[in-house]
């Protein structure tokens, strides 16, 4: 669409009004804040821009950026955070000087409407895997490495998710650390989380053995304590691109301070409303900072941990917050919020929070002999029709905010298949894990719908 704003063919008289509301909106927040961006150059073209561009709503050649010049670059920013024009200003200008765009195909009402990727179906693709769980031996845990197992069908690596109302951008290494030419992608979350992360490194690199690659942990603290079995994450360079990539470990997304700390038992605190320490002392070298929790929050791995949940710097008074579905829904609004609050000042920052990763135990929990044996993939269906999240917790806690959902959960619920099972390693007899996933596998999936917004 050469004509830009002015020169539109489709003549929707509401998305006109729409785009001048949002121009205004978009002018006025452009005033306000000055805006980092990223972006993503032509395959040809790997000159890299100045950090100053804003970033337009949809990839399409329909994007007319309204602040300022973009005529060297092909943007295909992928409507980051915008929450909707009914959200706030304050909002509206954390995020981007979107652009307005007005595709053939919209069949929104408002051209903020974000076309939803965890909406789609699974297909079988034999490009899949974007790497052999036989290789990545540099970065893949051996125990999520199915490969390695005893495990014989591996049907479920050659399925592909596909969006239904997005053209789902196809992954590539190369394209990957293109676009995050010197930037840093971190991953702070739970096991899970690390799944993605060893799942990213795996998908970027093909699985392939990479001494080039630079363990950077000590520029981040992650570095093995004294007496302890791992650090508390990785992080990796690729000096290619000057590409980061890191995880941390933070299962409770929220600072833990122990009481006592010449104690080696001693009880912890378990700040709710207080972000992790990590965070706070590296969020300003992240581009982009992918969040989840979840599957700590039961009272088992409370006491086990000997979390003690603190609320304003003291033990927990309210009763609201007092129970366990009550304490993680608190947590997981407060680092969203706090994520959130922090956008204004790193506006180049992308941060996503990860929805619930489920969970497919049958005839059982993970104790009591709950498995998960089924190797037929998608027999528990293929689509997902709904718009709206099944995880209703993340779903909220983003809402109106900065922060993206990276919404997963309904799409992973079909994939009762793909989890580790009953080739659990560690595991004893009759103990499966029907919570983490085989690699390759799901979480690649989790990376692709990533890669597609960043
Ligand atoms: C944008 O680029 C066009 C063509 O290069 C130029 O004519 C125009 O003056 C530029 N506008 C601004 C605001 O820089
Ligand atoms: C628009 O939609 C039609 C029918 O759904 C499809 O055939 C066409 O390829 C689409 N065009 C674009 C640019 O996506
Ligand atoms: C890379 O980013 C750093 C800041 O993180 C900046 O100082 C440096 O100039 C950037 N290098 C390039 C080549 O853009
Ligand atoms: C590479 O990235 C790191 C971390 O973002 C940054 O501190 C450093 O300045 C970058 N190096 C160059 C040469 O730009
Ligand atoms: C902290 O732990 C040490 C070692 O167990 C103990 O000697 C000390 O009394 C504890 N301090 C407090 C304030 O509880
Ligand atoms: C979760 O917390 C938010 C923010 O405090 C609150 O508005 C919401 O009602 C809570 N939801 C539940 C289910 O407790």
């Amino acid at each position: 669409m050469k004509g830009g704003f002015y020169g539109l063919k489709v003549a929707q008289v509401s998305l006109i009004l729409i785009g001048f509301v949002c121009m205004a909106v978009l002018m006025l927040a452009w005033t306000k804040t000055k805006l980092l961006t990223s972006l993503d150059p032509p395959e040809s073209d790997v000159t890299y821009l100045p950090p100053e561009i804003p970033f337009s709503v949809k990839e399409g050649a329909g994007a007319k950026d309204v602040s300022q010049n973009t005529s060297r670059a092909r943007l295909t920013e992928k409507d980051f955070g915008l929450p909707g024009i009914s959200g706030d200003l304050e909002s509206a200008s954390t995020q981007s000087s979107a652009t307005e765009e007005h595709t053939q195909n919209s069949t929104s009402s408002t051209a903020t409407q974000v076309c939803n990727l965890g909406k789609g179906k699974w297909v079988i693709d034999d490009n899949q895997p974007l790497y052999s769980g036989l290789g990545c031996k540099q970065w893949l845990a051996s125990m999520w490495a199915c490969r390695m197992t005893q495990r014989t069908d591996f049907e479920y690596e050659k399925l592909r998710w596909w969006p239904k109302d997005c053209n789902m951008e196809e992954f590539t290494g190369s394209k990957f650390l293109r676009r995050m030419f010197n930037k840093t992608l971190a991953f702070v979350g739970d096991s899970l989380g690390r799944q993605q992360f060893q799942s990213m490194m795996c998908m970027i690199t093909g699985g392939e053995e990479r001494p080039d690659v630079l363990d950077v942990g000590n520029e981040y603290g992650l570095v093995k304590a004294p007496g302890s079995t791992r650090p508390d994450g990785w992080a990796y360079r690729f000096p290619s691109t000057n590409t980061t990539i890191l995880y941390y470990w933070s299962a409770s997304l929220c600072d833990l301070e122990p009481l006592n700390v010449s104690n080696r038992v001693t009880d912890v605190a378990m700040h709710m409303d207080r972000p992790p320490a990590f965070l706070r002392r590296f969020l300003h070298k992240f581009d982009v900072l992918v969040l989840n929790t979840g599957h700590h929050w039961n009272r088992g791995k409370l006491k086990a941990n000997r979390w003690i949940m603190y609320v304003g710097g003291v033990p927990n008074t309210n009763r609201k917050i007092a129970d366990i579905a009550g304490a993680k829904n608190f947590t997981v609004y407060s680092i969203v919020g706090w994520v959130n609050s922090q956008l204004p000042k790193y506006p180049g920052l992308k941060a996503f929070y990860r929805s619930i990763s489920p969970r497919h135990f049958f005839n059982g929990d993970w104790n009591t002999g709950g498995t998960c044996d089924n190797t037929s993939p998608i027999s528990a269906g293929k689509e997902v029709v709904q718009d709206e999240s099944i995880d209703p917790l993340a779903a909220g806690a983003v809402k109106g905010t900065g922060v993206k959902l990276l919404d997963i959960t309904a799409l992973s619920q079909l994939r009762d298949e793909g989890h580790i099972s009953r080739y659990s390693i560690k595991a004893t007899p009759g103990v499966q894990d029907c919570l983490h996933w085989c690699l390759p596998g799901v979480p690649d999936t989790w990376n692709e719908i990533l890669f597609a917004q960043i």
